[in-house]
């Protein structure tokens, strides 16, 4: 191996030994070596010398995976009156206690500020304090000529490729189905993803007056005024409407059951490469009782929206919807307030200001919740916190794959070690934690960003301002190539557990009411044939999964 001519120091080349690397699409022995932020070397030990003076870590026992893509998070974002106690500094600290190394925000413009403006005001909120890499989304909280124009501007000239749009928040950011409808075709024509969050605004709004004029002011009202099928709806239709005009979407935070079943029946209706679904460490790791909990502090600390479902089997169901690849990615939508900031909504629900935590923890709930309960293998939770969510987003490989000529964003995890969740000991600003109590296997032994040792067996050394901001290219291949029919190969399908498991979801769908033609306006209604194949899916009859 070739040293460069550049003097070199162990702060810029770590040697990892004997360890076993997991990637989305297959896990095998090698060792690892990087030197200036990027990945060097990934292979057996006999084929490589390593120079003096580098750091060197035995991994033996240990997984080596890539970096955490964390890609909803809201740090530092005036919001519901109130601003995000986790700033750039303390969430991306948070992230990389956690295992994650690099995060997507939301850019969240005030109606009728200008979406560049705001994109400037972000950056120079982050720029000065991430520890790790960022990039960004820009939520579309208002339409018009001139956001259309921005956006153009956005794509070309300032890294940014993806959008959100809102169904809920009526009056504030609430888009109608006309100004979707645009919105998706203007996003389309730029080759960029759109993102909805879905909720239908209308009905919340009827059930909060109604709620509140009922004498309901707690946060139990929160969960009452937007239920289930309030979620499920507006996912049905934010599929439709983005297939009309032929644009892909992302769904965030699918919180339940029946938005699950929308998003895979979609995918199953329209290309799998139109529709993407996001859940939550939230929905996989706590529910929605907390609501019911007479300590306001306590059931305030859960409010978010879509918010957390009573019904206790929706998190292992959510995770099997991960599992078989009806959803893609987990994100945190960190959006953290102190207790005293949740008191705002003390007597009106309405007013508790929406989110919880998740960045820190998001690794290893899914990891304690998905691999540790044998619902996922150790490739499908690579791909699901991280793969990805590079892919979507289109910086893979720079992102999300250990691998030659990637960027350096290691964790080091031990799937045997635990560790107990508590917002005593956790990263965040906030004093709640979700989380509370939730003892965890999979614990970040090592934590690198870009090559930099952040986190080491609990101590963590990040330093403010290392992080970069990443621009996220149009057209991600991942997305549009499937789309404008250049089919990649289905690297989800490499893995047979996901394939078997794709294939008994199916089965479980075709088994339920038949998916409705009359809404697939654009689609084929499933054919005999093809209704008869999901019956008996290639990859063998349905073993009880579901
Ligand atoms: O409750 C949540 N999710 N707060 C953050 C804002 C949003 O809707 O994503
Ligand atoms: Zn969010």
């Amino acid at each position: 191996m070739s040293n460069s001519a550049a003097p070199q120091s162990p702060q810029n080349r770590v040697y990892i030994k004997n360890g076993q690397v997991v990637n989305h699409d297959r896990s095998f022995k090698a060792d690892v070596y990087i030197e200036d932020e990027i990945i060097k070397f990934v292979g057996p030990a006999a084929d490589i010398t390593i120079p003096d003076g580098v750091r060197t870590i035995d991994a033996s026992g240990k997984l080596i995976i890539p970096g955490g893509i964390d890609p909803h998070t809201h740090l530092q974002t005036p919001f519901d009156n109130a601003v995000t106690v986790d700033d750039f500094y303390h969430g991306t600290k948070a992230a990389v206690a956690g295992g994650t190394t690099m995060i997507i925000d939301f850019v969240l413009p005030n109606k009728n500020e200008s979406m560049i403006e705001a994109y400037n005001k972000w950056r120079s909120w982050a720029d000065p304090k991430v520890c790790c890499d960022y990039g960004l989304h820009i939520g579309l909280s208002w339409w018009s000529d001139t956001v259309s124009e921005e956006i153009g501007i956005l794509c070309k000239d300032l890294g940014i490729n993806s959008f959100k749009t809102y169904m809920a928040y009526k009056g504030t950011y609430q888009l109608n189905d006309s100004e979707l409808l645009d919105v998706f075709e203007r996003i389309r024509s730029l080759n960029a993803v759109a993102m909805v969050h879905a909720e239908n605004g209308d009905i919340i709004a009827k059930n909060e007056k109604r709620l509140l004029a009922q004498g309901v002011t707690g946060p139990e009202g929160h969960e009452l005024s937007r239920q289930e099928e309030v979620e499920a709806e507006a996912v049905h239709r934010a599929c439709i409407l983005a297939h009309q005009v032929d644009c892909p979407l992302y769904v965030v935070h699918v919180m339940s059951k029946s938005a699950g079943i929308e998003i895979a029946r979609a995918r199953q209706r329209y290309s799998e490469k139109y529709i993407f679904g996001e859940t939550l460490a939230s929905g996989l790791g706590t529910d929605g009782t907390n609501y019911r909990c007479q300590h306001f502090d306590h059931a305030a600390g859960h409010v978010m929206s879509p918010p957390l479902r009573p019904d206790k089997t929706t998190p292992e169901f959510l995770m099997k919807l991960l599992a078989s690849d009806a959803l893609q990615t987990t994100g945190s939508d960190n959006c953290t307030f102190t207790k005293k900031q949740k008191q705002l909504g003390l007597g009106d629900f309405t007013k508790i200001p929406n989110g919880i935590n998740g960045l820190e923890d998001r690794m290893s709930v899914v990891w304690e919740k998905g691999v540790h309960s044998g619902l996922l293998d150790p490739c499908r939770f690579v791909a699901v916190t991280s793969t990805n969510a590079a892919k979507i987003f289109n910086i893979y490989p720079k992102k999300g794959i250990i691998a030659v000529g990637s960027d350096a964003d290691i964790v080091i995890w031990n799937p045997q070690a635990t560790r107990t969740i508590s917002k005593d000991t956790h990263h965040h600003a906030g004093d709640f934690n979700i989380f509370e109590g939730m003892t965890v296997h999979g614990v970040p032994e090592y934590v690198l960003v870009r090559g930099r040792i952040c986190a080491e067996n609990g101590s963590v050394h990040v330093s403010r301002g290392y992080g970069r901001f990443v621009a996220t290219p149009l057209r991600p291949p991942f997305v549009y190539d499937s789309i404008e029919g250049k089919q990649e190969p289905e690297v989800e399908e490499q893995n047979t557990n996901v394939a078997k498991k794709k294939a008994e979801l199916y089965s479980y769908l075709a088994a339920q009411e038949p998916p409705s033609t009359k809404f697939a306006l654009n689609s084929t209604p499933m054919s005999p044939e093809a209704a008869d194949e999901a019956k008996n899916p290639p990859g063998g009859k349905p073993s009880g999964f579901w």
